[in-house]
C-alpha cells in the first residue's frame, strides 16, 4: 500500500515531469552541440551528438522537439505567469529575498520564476523561427543570404540568451531548498510551500477541504 505522508503536497504531476525533463534534456543536447558549432574550441562538444556530421542533423530536430515539449508546459502554466501585486512588492524587496527572507503573498511562481518563463518561451519562439530560416538542406535554400544573415545573427543572440536564463534558472533550482523533489518525485514539504509561495499553499487546502467535505 502507498505510504501517505501528511506533510507533503504534490506539485507536479508524472506527465508535467516527464514533460519537464524531455526540455531540460533537449535543451542541454542543443545548446551544447550548437556552442560546438559556433566557437571552434567547443568543436569537441558536438560528439554529444554522435559525430559532428551527426550533430549538423540532428541539432535542429532536437530543437523542434525541445520546442513542441515546452509548449505543452506553456498551455499548462501560462495562466499562472501573469504578474500581479504582490509581485511588484517581491521585486522592490529584491534586496531581502535575495538575503533569503521572504516577501509579499506569493502565489505559484514568483516574479523570478514568471520572468523564466517568458524569457523561455520568447526565446524559443525566435530559436525555431530563425533555425527554419538557416535549416539545411531542407528549408534554407528557400531564403534569400541577407535574410539567412540575419537569422543567424538572431539564432546566436536567442540562444545566448536561452543558456544564462537557464544557468539562472538551474541556480535558482538548487538554491531554494526543497525545490529539486517538486520536479524529481512531484511533492514539497507544506513547510516549503508556506514559505516561498502562502497563496497557493492556501489555494491548495481550500481545494483539499472541498474534496473531504464532498467525501460521504
Ligand atoms: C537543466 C536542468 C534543469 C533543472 C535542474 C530544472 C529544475 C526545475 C525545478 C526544480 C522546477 C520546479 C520549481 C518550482 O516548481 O517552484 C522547475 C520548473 C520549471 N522549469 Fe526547469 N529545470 C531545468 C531545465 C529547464 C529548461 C531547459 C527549461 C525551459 C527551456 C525549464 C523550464 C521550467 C519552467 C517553465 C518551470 C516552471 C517554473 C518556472 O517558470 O520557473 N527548465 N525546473
Amino acid at each position: 500500500m502507498k505510504k501517505r505522508h501528511h506533510n507533503r503536497i504534490q506539485r507536479y504531476s508524472a506527465p508535467e515531469r516527464i514533460n519537464h525533463w524531455i526540455v531540460a534534456f533537449c535543451f542541454v543536447l542543443a545548446a551544447l552541440s550548437g556552442l560546438g558549432f559556433f566557437f571552434p574550441s567547443f568543436n569537441w562538444l558536438m560528439h554529444v551528438l554522435g559525430t559532428p556530421q551527426l550533430a549538423r542533423i540532428l541539432h535542429p530536430f532536437v530543437g523542434v522537439i525541445m520546442f513542441v515539449a515546452f509548449l505543452l508546459m506553456f498551455f499548462r502554466y501560462w495562466k499562472y505567469n501573469f504578474v500581479d501585486r504582490e509581485d511588484v512588492i517581491w521585486a522592490k524587496n529584491i534586496h531581502k529575498v535575495i538575503q533569503n527572507e521572504e516577501v509579499g503573498d506569493i502565489g505559484r511562481y514568483n516574479l523570478g520564476q514568471k520572468c523564466v518563463f517568458w524569457a523561455a518561451i520568447a526565446s524559443l519562439v525566435l530559436l525555431l523561427a530563425s533555425g527554419v530560416v538557416i535549416w539545411r538542406p531542407y528549408f534554407a535554400g528557400a531564403f534569400p543570404v541577407p535574410v539567412i544573415r540575419l537569422a543567424l545573427l538572431v539564432h546566436s543572440v536567442a540562444a545566448v540568451g536561452l543558456i544564462i536564463v537557464i544557468m539562472v534558472h538551474v541556480y535558482a533550482a538548487l538554491w531554494v531548498k526543497g525545490s529539486i523533489t517538486a520536479m524529481v518525485e512531484g511533492w514539497v514539504t507544506t513547510a516549503w510551500a508556506k514559505e516561498h509561495h502562502p497563496r497557493w499553499y492556501r489555494a491548495v487546502r481550500a481545494r483539499q477541504t472541498i474534496k473531504q467535505e464532498k467525501r460521504p
